[in-house]
């Protein structure tokens, strides 16, 4: 609120009812997408725990329960899978902005702009309202072609041709088969997968609001999964998981994680560590830590090591503060054992939490409201204009 004094001057008066930095501690909106105990280091699917979808369930299936809400029959199943083959092709004009792409993207940079060109020419509907068809439509046919642009990518920076899906796949072994050209073991697609089914989804996290901001707008699918994408990139968020192989590397060995730790200065951020909602270690590590170890391979060994290493002094150090591994601090190992660059990490967290970001867009516009909080002002006030030639 703002009023003048005699002198024509005005003071203002910022009542708000409720201030968090960060928006800690702040629930937005009613979901029942999934759940998280940060106390006990518990994570739910629509009432699932995730240990026993990592164990039984496939990323198709999952991504189907996340946004249809109910386990898919076997019909439903094939259909979904059938929906997102549809997709997964990519067409000449694809290929062709692919290859007129830098190549020194990142390739989150090129994901974000491969759903944006997705959306011409009429992808991004402007009539005012809501169809829920149209938005699961884009919805899968962006799930559907995420990996295929992520793979092909890859492979045309490295001067080789992109490799067309192959529908007898299922989702995880097809983006291998279209990342490497080889045909990947059923032991190394089910892994990839488990790993998707462990990304899928993660309630409120940056890049699910900030998906939902944008779709709160009204904006498309296309424009919101954007957003998505933009916000998982960060070194806070996704970028963690490229970040956490880069600084192990950097260490040299365990012998030198001890003086590592100890040389950071208060303010720097141990990458793979820490989390808004946990306070212990993020369930999702600790599965990925025990596949991380079958997985690492004698060329890694020193790696690993290294890891298990700074998980032990970190504890010492920031366990009592609530610091432990998240989700990105092992993911790295996993995919770098299945042959997948470091800078792709990233967006394979993305192309798995696609499946997340659809279903909240889905059940937010449900009840939508337009995301609009409020800052807290502490400008000047009554400051006076002076004419550009007098300054
Ligand atoms: C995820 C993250 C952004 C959450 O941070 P947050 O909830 O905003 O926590 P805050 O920034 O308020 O930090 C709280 C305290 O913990 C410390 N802290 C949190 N994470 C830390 C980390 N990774 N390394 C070192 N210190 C950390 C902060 O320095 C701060 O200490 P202080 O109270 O003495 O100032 C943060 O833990 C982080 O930066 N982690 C590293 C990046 C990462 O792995 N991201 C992936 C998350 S899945």
């Amino acid at each position: 609120m703002a009023s003048k004094n005699k002198n024509d001057e005005y003071s203002i008066k910022q009542d708000y009812e409720f201030f968090s930095h960060g928006l800690e501690g702040v629930a937005a909106f009613e979901t029942s997408i999934s759940y998280i105990d940060g106390k006990d280091g518990i994570l739910i699917y629509r009432g699932i725990p995730i240990e026993e979808l990592a164990e039984k369930s496939t990323y198709e299936e999952t991504a189907y329960f996340l946004i249809y809400a109910n386990l898919p029959t076997q019909a439903e199943l094939k259909k979904f899978s059938n929906d997102l083959e549809a997709h997964i092709s990519l067409n000449t004009e694809d290929i062709k902005w692919l290859k007129d792409f830098p190549v020194a993207a990142h390739p989150m940079d090129v994901l974000n702009t491969c759903v944006s060109l997705m959306s011409l020419p009429e992808g991004g509907d402007y009539e005012v309202g809501w169809k829920r068809e149209s938005d699961l439509k884009a919805g899968i046919q962006i799930m559907g072609k995420m990996p295929s642009y992520i793979a092909a990518f890859d492979r045309i920076k490295k001067g080789k041709q992109p490799i067309p899906p192959d529908n007898k796949l299922s989702y995880a072994a097809n983006f291998l088969w279209m990342l490497n050209g080889e045909k990947p073991k059923e032991k190394e697609a089910r892994i990839l997968d488990l790993c998707l089914i462990l990304h899928a989804e993660h309630g409120v996290c940056a890049s699910t609001f900030g998906t939902l901001v944008t779709s709160s707008t009204l904006a498309d699918v296309y424009s919101s999964i954007v957003a998505g994408i933009g916000t998982l990139k960060g070194y806070l968020h996704g970028g963690a998981n490229e970040q956490v192989i880069r600084m192990l590397e950097s260490i040299g060995g365990p012998e030198n994680v001890e003086k590592y730790i100890n040389a950071m200065k208060k303010k720097d951020r141990i990458m793979g560590f820490g989390h808004r909602v946990y306070k212990t270690l993020d369930p999702r590590a600790r599965i990925l830590k025990k596949y991380a170890r079958d997985l690492t391979s004698k060329r890694d060994e020193i790696l690993f090591k290294t890891a298990l290493k700074f998980e032990d002094v970190m504890e010492k150090k920031f366990g009592p503060k609530g610091i432990y591994p998240n989700v990105d601090f092992y993911s790295g190992f996993v995919y770098k054992a299945l042959g997948i660059p470091t800078d792709m990490f990233t967006s394979i967290f993305a192309m798995a939490r696609a499946a997340g970001w659809i279903a909240h867009i889905l059940e937010y516009r449900e009840s939508n409201r337009l995301f609009r909080p409020r800052g807290i002002y502490n400008g000047p006030v009554n400051a006076k204009y002076t004419p550009i030639e007098e300054r």
